[in-house]
């Protein structure tokens, strides 16, 4: 069977690098791919929001499955493309896709059917968003109603602080026109988790839980990234938990999927916050997290290829998924500057003496080649993974690994697993 993957980032590898390990794929292509993936897959020169040209690029070639990796294409209607001319694909539909391409549309399907998540109000005009902010006082957190990488959300300390993030969204503009709109919601206190499930919209199957470290520094602070780091599984969900969010959550989802008729063969990812023992949804992706997917692939014991097919089949019921019984740790390596700006090109050292080992993947995000060498092309260049018999040996496992690579201003957490091994240290103490 032939794949298409559709994306260049750290994820894409990671699904590319599972999918190559189903004896049914005889072939991969990837638009466009990185300098990783180009070692186990075709990257073609086509963009990834390049609807006309992947389609008719998954035509020419016969393409078996397409798997859509980030949120732009699916916001902007890949999957109906291919669908209306009966192309298997995995990912939501353009409808679907709203529920992270709109943060006041996910909001109010979620006031709509019942699932819990923060207080908010939504605003168009500059004013009454100020007027509410000011009734409300600190702590607040304004969100750019549209898509912007992750970086749109602000959570603010002091009314000056929103206030400043409003102007930014909607005077400056500085996420064009996704800031057209905000939302202004409550500030909520609790530890964050991510909760991934593949769905056809009829049957749920929930992927290993996660963690990802949001923020550019240790200790959580400095500004919001896409993700510096991802641990799985999670500790912090436990089974009572995580059935508690399958039901206060995922079923209320699919129930509103079905009443809305919106077409969702793919993965949605909740962000919770869990305060006090239970979820509150911060927000849905329509697609696996970056870095999440990265340590949860890597503890994947089924054939993602199977998975992915049945799903786009609608015919997910069918489908068996099993884990391994270990923890995976993903260190993201990123460009000085980022999530501001920052310069490319710079050589990538080290990455030779990772390639034969047994626990330790390192998948590649913003890289490319360059006269035989790799370079770095993006603010996050490489998701150092790693296996272990628990968080605190393949948090070993991945920093050690780390101190093998260099790159020019290469920036990285210490701290990723911290939290898990903290959690975990806690309950076998209350254990003895
Ligand atoms: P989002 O993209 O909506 O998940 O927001 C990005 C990050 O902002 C989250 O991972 C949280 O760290 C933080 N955040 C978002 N909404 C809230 C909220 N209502 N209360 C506290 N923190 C939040
Ligand atoms: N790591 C967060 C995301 O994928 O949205």
């Amino acid at each position: 069977m032939k794949v298409l993957v559709i994306g260049s980032g750290g994820r894409e590898h990671a699904l590319v690098w599972k999918l190559s390990q189903s004896p049914r794929v005889d072939k991969i292509f990837c638009a466009p791919g990185n300098a990783g993936i180009s070692e186990i897959a075709e990257c073609l020169d086509i963009k990834a929001d390049d609807i006309d040209a992947l389609l008719d690029f998954a035509r020419y070639e016969w393409v078996d499955l397409t798997v859509v990796g980030p949120e732009a294409p699916l916001t902007a209607g890949i999957v109906d493309a291919f669908v209306r001319e009966g192309r298997r694909i995995f990912g939501p539909d353009a409808l679907g896709a709203r529920l992270e391409g709109s943060k006041i549309f996910a909001k109010d399907f979620m006031r709509k059917y019942g699932i819990p998540t923060a207080e908010y109000r939504a605003f168009s005009s500059y004013m009454h968003a100020e007027e509410y902010v000011r009734l409300k006082g600190a702590p607040l957190v304004v969100k750019a109603d549209g898509l912007a990488a992750g970086k749109g959300v602000f959570v603010a300390e002091t009314v000056d602080e929103a206030i400043s993030a409003l102007r930014r969204i909607m005077k400056d503009r500085v996420f064009g026109d996704a800031g057209n709109k905000v939302v202004v919601e409550q500030c909520l206190k609790g530890e964050e988790a991510s909760f991934m499930i593949l769905t056809d919209g009829k049957t749920v199957v929930p992927l290993a839980t996660s963690q990802d470290h949001k923020a550019v520094f240790d200790g959580d602070r400095g500004p919001n990234t896409g993700g510096m780091g991802a641990y799985s599984p999670a500790p912090v969900i436990t089974e009572a938990l995580e059935s508690d969010i399958m039901q206060r959550v995922i079923k209320p989802l699919i129930k509103g999927l079905s009443k809305e008729r919106i077409n969702f063969r793919g993965v949605v990812y909740a962000g919770l916050m869990i305060c006090d023992g239970r979820p509150y949804v911060l927000e849905f992706n329509c697609r696996f997290g970056d870095p999440e997917a990265q340590p949860v692939l890597m503890r994947l014991d089924s054939d993602l290829f199977d998975m992915l097919k049945a799903t786009a089949e609608g015919r997910l019921r069918d489908v068996r998924v099993s884990w391994k019984n270990d923890a995976s740790v993903c260190v993201v390596l990123a460009s000085e500057g980022y999530p501001g700006p920052y310069e490319k090109g710079k050589v990538i050292r080290g990455l030779d003496a990772l390639k034969d080992s047994k626990d330790v993947v390192v998948f590649h995000a913003g890289t490319s080649l360059n006269n035989g060498g790799i370079v770095t092309s993006g603010g996050r260049v490489l998701g150092v993974t790693a296996s272990g018999r628990d968080i605190a040996s393949a948090k070993d496992n991945a920093y050690r690994a780390v101190e093998k690579i260099h790159f020019d201003g290469m920036q990285y957490r210490k701290d990723i697993g911290d939290k898990a091994v903290r959690r975990q240290q806690a309950v076998t103490l209350e254990r003895t």
